[in-house]
């Protein structure tokens, strides 16, 4: 996608901050932010999800690694940044197991990372939210921003990721918030792992001829979206004026059976590995999820580009060229 000069512009113009910077998306967007080179780059993480390795070694980028809950001017005095606040419990079945520390840090976490913000006069906090958290379950139309939260969601993963939406609202008088809904991302920079998503799963099995394990009949669909296209729509939701106070669903409209997706994962490892079916899990209440990505598409000019298979291809490529700091990484997450 062509980039707009004044993204670049932009970003160049103020210090960034972003909370979650170890993990699987915030990596990305780090890469991404010092080729926009910043004027400074500080780069939040206790690590409890992400891991060191994934953010580069760039003397440009102050990495601190730090609890969002703690977050204070004295720890992090930077004045008018922009920031993205990526930290987060991950994810739905973490939650179900662990609802207190998902409350700790999606919910304390980010009223924490708003405070902050808010006292240092940041220029905008982007928000990450979750396509899986406003509309509740049982909706296979595509996903509109403007469709009613539900009061029924499935996890508190996606209770506290809603409730992290309205903490954004509640301080519209005092700092820009822009709330991001993701569909689901992968690519390079996700390791896999028992709370993680089914691609770097399904990747990391099929690399090993191990049996990829669908829970549901295969005939489940997800939205799939390539994280350096979400990376650049989190840039985009920053740097837009008129974005100011809005919800943008960052997905790719296009939707993938479960069951097509391991196979072109199967294909792609050159993989021997079989496809074995387990029972869906009890909170997995949506069979279909699809994001409406007109409002970005239109406000933001955001435009997805990477198809699926390609996204596959490049995420299996960097598997293969990082095979020790996975498997490492893996070995130390606690089960
Ligand atoms: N990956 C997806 O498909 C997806 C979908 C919807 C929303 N999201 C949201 O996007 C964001 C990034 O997701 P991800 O896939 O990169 O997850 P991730 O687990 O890889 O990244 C989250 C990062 O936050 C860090 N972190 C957690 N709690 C923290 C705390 N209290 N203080 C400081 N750092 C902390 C973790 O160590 C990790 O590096 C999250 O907010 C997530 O809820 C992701």
């Amino acid at each position: 996608m062509s980039e707009p000069s004044s993204l670049m512009q932009a970003i160049r113009s103020a210090p960034v901050v972003v909370t979650g910077g170890a993990g699987a998306i915030g990596s990305r967007l780090v890469r991404r932010l010092l080729e926009l080179e910043p004027s400074s780059l500080s780069v939040i993480d206790d690590l409890s999800s992400g891991h060191r390795w994934l953010v580069p070694d760039d003397e440009r980028l102050d990495f601190q690694r730090l609890d969002v809950c703690e977050l204070s001017a004295e720890l992090l005095p930077v004045e008018r940044p922009w920031v993205f606040h990526l930290a987060a419990f991950f994810a739905n079945q973490n939650s179900v197991d662990h609802p207190i520390e998902d409350l700790r840090r999606n919910g304390q976490g980010t009223l924490g990372t708003l405070l902050w913000a808010s006292a240092q006069t940041g220029r905008r906090l982007v928000y990450a939210s979750a396509g899986c958290s406003i509309a509740g379950h049982g909706v296979d139309a595509p996903i509109r921003e403007e469709m009613p939260v539900s009061l029924d969601l499935d996890t508190p993963y996606q209770i506290t990721k809603a409730l992290g939406e309205f903490y954004c609202n509640y301080f519209a008088d005092q700092l820009s918030t822009v709330r991001c809904r993701f569909f689901n991302s992968y690519g390079p920079g996700e390791v896999p792992g028992r709370y993680r998503n089914v691609i770097p799963n399904f990747v990391w099995a099929a690399l090993h001829d191990r049996p990829l394990t669908i829970t549901g009949t295969g005939d489940e669909t997800r939205d799939f979206i390539f994280v350096d296209d979400l990376v650049d729509g989190l840039l985009r939701a920053a740097v837009t004026p008129a974005a100011h106070g809005g919800a943008f669903n960052l997905g790719t409209g296009v939707q993938t059976r479960i069951g097509d997706l391991a196979e072109l994962i199967r294909d792609a490892c050159g993989s021997r590995s079989t496809i074995r079916f387990a029972p869906r899990r009890p909170w997995d209440k949506s069979t279909h999820r699809q994001a409406d990505i007109s409002r970005a598409r239109a406000e933001l000019g955001f435009a997805p580009k990477v198809p699926l298979a390609e996204g596959i291809e490049r995420t299996v490529e960097w598997f293969r060229a990082h095979r020790q700091p996975i498997e490492r990484s893996i070995s130390e997450t606690p089960r």
